[in-house]
């Protein structure tokens, strides 16, 4: 059995205060941490209030990480930068950071490495874009994307990694993939990590799904086989959603 997730990104939204707010409101109010992952993912502003103050049942996260240690990279942040906020999770490769910011697959894959030597567990987001996906080429895109990004990963170092996938035409769009579209994508990308890894590999990495999660579609997305949490945008400011998008995870 793998444990649930409910991941959200808060992406490049609320102030340090209303940071702090969601914080108190979540607190005492999330399913017990033995029976679920709750993650917020956070402007990096403001990740070591957050931790301070984060509470039995929920963990923190970046959003994003630059692969060297330190140097002549203005506006990065680094791995040694986010291990020092105590942070435990980090987004790799979203599908903004790669359509907005240029994030390549060969970065991704540098990104994973350092974040696995600084103990940062990588949330890698893989995902096709809707001219993809109409033009059938889904599994190429993800299968290309996985494949880079899990160059030289060792099977020992799968179970702190968790994928999110993250069709591009679903996020922020209110257009969720239906369940089934999300089921049998998250299940393509497990057969490709048992083509890489092995049976157990594949059985054992949680696999999240991200695009226009919702309370209302949140049930029939965590029913499916191969979905084991969601990476949710929008709908992770509200605390009293957020606390009811944990509790479906957990149903
Ligand atoms: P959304 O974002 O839930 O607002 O669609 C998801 C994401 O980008 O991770």
């Amino acid at each position: 059995m793998r444990k649930p997730i409910m991941a959200g990104n808060w992406k490049m939204n609320k102030t340090r205060d209303e940071a702090l707010q969601f914080i108190y409101a979540v607190s005492n109010r999330l399913p017990k941490n033995e029976k679920l992952d709750s993650i917020i993912c956070a402007p990096a502003i403001i990740l070591r209030d957050l931790v301070k103050r984060q509470g039995d049942d929920l963990r923190i996260g970046a959003q994003n990480m630059h692969e060297k240690e330190s140097g002549a990279y203005t506006g990065e942040i680094s791995p040694v930068m986010l291990q020092s906020t105590g942070v435990e999770y980090v987004i790799l490769g979203h599908s903004e950071r790669r359509q907005y910011f240029n994030e390549t697959d060969e970065a991704v894959n540098l990104k994973i490495h350092k974040a696995l030597e600084f103990n940062l567990k990588p949330i890698l987001c893989v995902g096709e874009s809707l001219e993809q996906r109409e033009s059938g080429i889904t599994h190429t895109i993800l299968e290309n994307q996985i494949h880079k990004a899990f160059l030289n990963v060792k099977e020992e170092e799968l179970n702190n990694i968790i994928i999110a996938y993250e069709p591009i035409w679903a996020i922020g769009t209110g257009k969720v993939a239906s369940a089934e579209v999300a089921d049998e994508a998250c299940g393509y990308i497990r057969s490709l990590i048992r083509d890489l890894y092995s049976p157990k590999a594949a059985d054992q990495i949680r696999i999240l799904y991200g695009g226009s999660v919702s309370t209302k579609n949140v049930d029939e997305l965590m029913a499916q086989p191969n979905i084991d949490g969601g990476l949710v945008g929008g709908a992770s400011l509200n605390a009293d959603s957020f606390i009811e998008l944990c509790n479906a995870a957990v149903k």
